[in-house]
Order: structure tokens, then sequence, then C-alpha cells
């Protein structure tokens, strides 16, 4: 096993001995554990009192109305449901349901919200998480702005469906890449819905982190660590040939390979003095990796009602 990065999946606690990044940490007597019940525990230093999570990330949700009936076969694959017992619209309430009671300083959603850019899947997410009196933050994933068949690359997509749908999950924040501090934690929200991120997001990234931590970077698609395939970011295997679902997405075929910044921005991370964590979703299931004493996690799948709880503090 590498040294510098293994897994902790659903029980195991860090034992900063094994840790060489660690000096870089605000903490350094235990790193971070995982609890089944209680979810992520990252310690952190000089906060007021702990800071408590939930990673919202898939929901999917699939609403339309006639508005969008031009787009009907753009949305006809990822109309159905991911568990017959419950509709994506059911978990996603009964999650807001139980943040009403349980009141998390904060939703963290972190892409594929929705399952396509209509505008009743935006409008009823947009008004259901204000609805529930939890401040929240959202970076979009790479179904929330596609119309499976639409022109052009991704990217363009991406520019199209923010500027015609996705604005409002924003409020008013650069969908690119933007901070908000909660309880004395920054959260970086960069989006990273390509597969890529530009020479913009990168420097953001930097200059944020450059200020102090405790941070937290939050983005749809996760790092690639070992175990975790080719659908991550600064991933050695990801290209063309690794390309399996482009034409049942109707998309556009992934590049060669995934842009130098893209791994730049990965090392960056593990540079960035403060990060705390970096939380994704996209893998549609809970996993929970130490890399050099940074916990990097994938959320469960929120279609089916499940969260990733972290306590930070
Ligand atoms: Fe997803």
């Amino acid at each position: 096993m590498n040294r510098r990065q293994f897994i902790v999946s659903c029980a195991a606690a860090a034992s900063a001995a094994t840790m060489p990044g660690c000096a870089l940490r605000p903490r350094c007597d235990r790193l971070f554990w995982y609890n089944a019940s209680s979810g992520l525990h990252i310690p952190c230093d000089g906060l007021e009192r702990p800071l408590r999570v939930w990673q919202v990330s898939d929901s999917h949700l699939n609403l339309r109305d006639s508005r969008d009936d031009e787009y009907k076969d753009f949305y006809a694959r990822m109309g159905g449901e991911w568990n017959p017992g419950l509709t994506a619209r059911e978990a996603f309430e009964r999650i807001l349901e139980k943040a009403k009671g349980e009141r998390p300083d904060l939703l963290l959603v972190t892409g594929d919200l929705i399952s396509f850019p209509t505008l009743k899947n935006v409008e009823f997410a947009v008004e259901r998480l204000d609805a529930c009196g939890v401040p929240w933050l959202y970076t979009a994933g790479n179904h929330d702005w596609h119309f499976e068949g639409d022109s052009g690359s991704d990217a363009e997509q991406r520019e199209r469906w923010i500027e015609k749908r996705l604005l409002p999950l924003y409020k008013g924040e650069d969908p690119m890449a933007y901070a908000k501090t909660i309880g004395g934690v920054k959260f970086l929200m960069i989006d990273n819905s390509t597969y890529n991120v530009d020479e913009r997001q990168l420097e953001f990234f930097r200059a944020e982190t450059a200020k102090g931590g405790p941070c937290v970077l939050a983005m749809h698609i996760p790092f690639w660590h070992r175990g975790w395939g080719v659908f991550t970011c600064a991933c050695p295997d990801w290209g063309a040939d690794t390309d399996k679902y482009w034409q049942i997405e109707r998309r556009q075929r992934w590049a060669e390979r995934q842009d130098d910044t893209t791994f730049e921005f990965r090392r960056a991370t593990d540079e960035a003095e403060g990060l705390v964590a970096v939380l994704a979703g996209h893998l549609h299931k809970l996993d929970v990796v130490s890399d050099g004493g940074l916990a990097h996690a994938t959320a469960p799948l929120a279609a089916v009602g499940e969260v990733l709880k972290v306590t930070i503090g």
C-alpha cells in the first residue's frame, strides 16, 4: 500500500504517525476519522464551535413540465428513478425535512443536483433549498447542465445552460469558482464538471488558500485515487480510449487526456496549507481516503436519500 494513500472507508482511524503531510494541517494529533453513524470528523483548531455540514451530492432531480417539451428527447434517458421505492424528488424532500429538524450549519450541494437543466428542476430545487432554512452552497455536476444530444462541447453546453437556467443556484456568485466562509471555515466551490479546471480557477484556488485556512475544497468530480476509476479528475487513465459512455450520454467524446492545468490543480491541493478536506460526489458511493493527511471524500447518492455528514472542529 502506498503510505500516502490508503483507504479508511467507513470506520478506520487515521494515525498521525503515518502522515508525512501533517505539518501542513491545522492540527496533527488525529487528522480525521469516519464513523458510520456520525460521519466524517475533521479536527480543526480555532473555530468557535464545531461546524456541521451535510454534503448533498447527486440528487439527480428529474422534474420537467410542458415549458421544456421541446427538449423531451434530450432528457428522456435520464428521466427515470434510481430507486423504484423512492423518487429522486421524495429523496430530496426527505433530506431537507431531516435538515429542518437537525439544523446542520450548511448544506453543501456538490453537483448533479438535477439530471438535466429543465426550468422545473431548477425552480423546484432553489425553492426547496431556500425554504429549508439552512444555508446552502452549490457547484455544478456534469448532469446539471447536460441535455443529452445537445450540440457543442461540454464546455460550451455548460456555459450555455448555466447562463440560461442554472444562475439562480449561484445567488450571484461566479459559477466557475467562488468562496464562502461559514462558521470560520472557507468553502472553495470549484466547477470541475468537465473533468478539467482552467488557469483562472487554479489561480483562484491558490490565492484563496494562500490567505490561510481552514479551507474545504468542494467540487463535483473527485480527484483520482487508486480504486476510484477513470471518472475522476487528474486521472492518468482518463481519455478517449476509456470513455465508455459518450455515445449513451450523447455528448462529446473525452479528449486524449485531461489538461495540464488539471494535474497542476491536483498538485496544488497537496501544497495548500490550511486545506482540511476535499469533498466531491459523482461516484455515487461513500468513500474516504487520506492523502498525505488530507481527507478526500466522495458522498453517497442523495438520489436515494443519503448524505455525507461532515463535522469540522
Ligand atoms: Fe451523478
